[in-house]
């Protein structure tokens, strides 16, 4: 009887830690660590804090509060997990309310000023992260945590990056977030890969579309887990004009001739016109078909 008792006793006990492990496994769950990540030396790209730094996150991204990857089990949990009956996760909420949800995750609605959601403080007074700004048709890289899932044996399953209309008055749903996939990111694209496989650091590139007006636009990071199982982080970008540099040169002399021409004058007198008139002595249209000429001709006459 004694053994039996024991017995069960260990039973009872190792079923209930098998139960923490696997509710701990359930737990480590992903989300956008950073939204606007640069690497330190471009030419060895790396994902890991020592190889590089973040440049704008998802809204009310709480810095510092836990390591690397260890969001999940802040208070609330960072990582948001769409209902999977709302009728279908393509219809639930995109951001998390911190209420919703098979998992609610921490508040990420959009805020009134978008601004009050970064570099500011958490509810817990924790200091948050700045927000993103980018241009139209620039790069950005967006950095997160394998949680155990980017090992080989897992599937590799997409995150999808998706936009807002520029200035929206209040986030899209997920039906339209899903009209405007912009890209498909590569979930296992990790580097520094130790033994713990949960907190590899992991990210992808993709292009804003070079069409964007400047404004705000809303940011959709959606990772697919299992069918109908989906986790999402949102982040505002703002987008700034283009720089004011490559039009006004684009758009010469028109409108603006008394501000610009004097500048663009004299480069180009200095530039072509020197050369053009040395050698090919006539008007300004032999000059723009005979720029690689005059380029390579111009290096000769310095020589000789
Ligand atoms: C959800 O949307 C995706 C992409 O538009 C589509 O492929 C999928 O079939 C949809 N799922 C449901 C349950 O409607
Ligand atoms: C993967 O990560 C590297 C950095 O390690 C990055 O340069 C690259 O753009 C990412 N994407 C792909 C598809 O390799």
């Amino acid at each position: 009887m004694p053994f039996m008792t024991l017995s069960k006793a260990t039973l009872v006990l190792f079923a209930a830690s098998l139960i923490l492990l696997l509710t701990q496994h359930v737990k480590a769950h992903s989300y956008a660590d950073c939204i606007d990540w640069r690497f330190k030396d471009p030419k060895k790209p790396s994902w890991s804090d020592k190889h590089g730094a973040c440049f704008g996150y998802a809204r009310r991204f709480p810095l510092k509060a836990k390591p690397f990857a260890k969001l999940d089990s802040d208070n609330p949990n960072r990582h948001y997990q769409q209902s999977h009956k709302n009728p279908d996760p393509n219809h639930s909420l995109p951001c998390s309310d911190g209420r919703q949800g098979e998992e609610p995750g921490a508040d990420e609605t959009m805020a009134n000023p978008i601004s009050a959601a970064y570099n500011g403080k958490d509810k817990h007074g924790r200091k948050t992260g700045v927000q993103t700004v980018s241009k139209a048709g620039e790069k950005l890289c967006i950095r997160w945590p394998a949680k155990n899932h980017a090992v080989p044996s897992e599937k590799n399953q997409p995150v999808t990056i998706a936009l807002s209309k520029v200035n929206p008055k209040k986030d899209p749903t997920q039906l339209q977030f899903l009209d405007n996939i912009i890209a498909e990111l590569n979930y296992k694209n990790c580097t520094d890969k130790s033994k713990d496989t949960d907190i590899w650091s992991c990210g992808d590139c993709f292009k804003l579309p070079t069409n964007l007006k400047p404004g705000n636009v809303v940011m959709q990071w959606r990772w697919k887990l299992n069918s109908n199982e989906f986790y999402t982080s949102c982040a505002d970008i703002k987008i700034e004009p283009p720089s004011i540099t490559a039009p006004t040169v684009d758009i010469p002399s028109k409108t603006t001739s008394t501000f610009h021409t004097p500048t663009s004058a004299s480069s180009a007198s200095s530039a072509s016109s020197a050369p053009s008139t040395s050698q090919i002595p006539s008007s300004a249209s032999s000059a723009l078909s005979a720029s690689p000429t005059s380029a390579s001709a111009s290096p000769i006459a310095f020589s000789v």
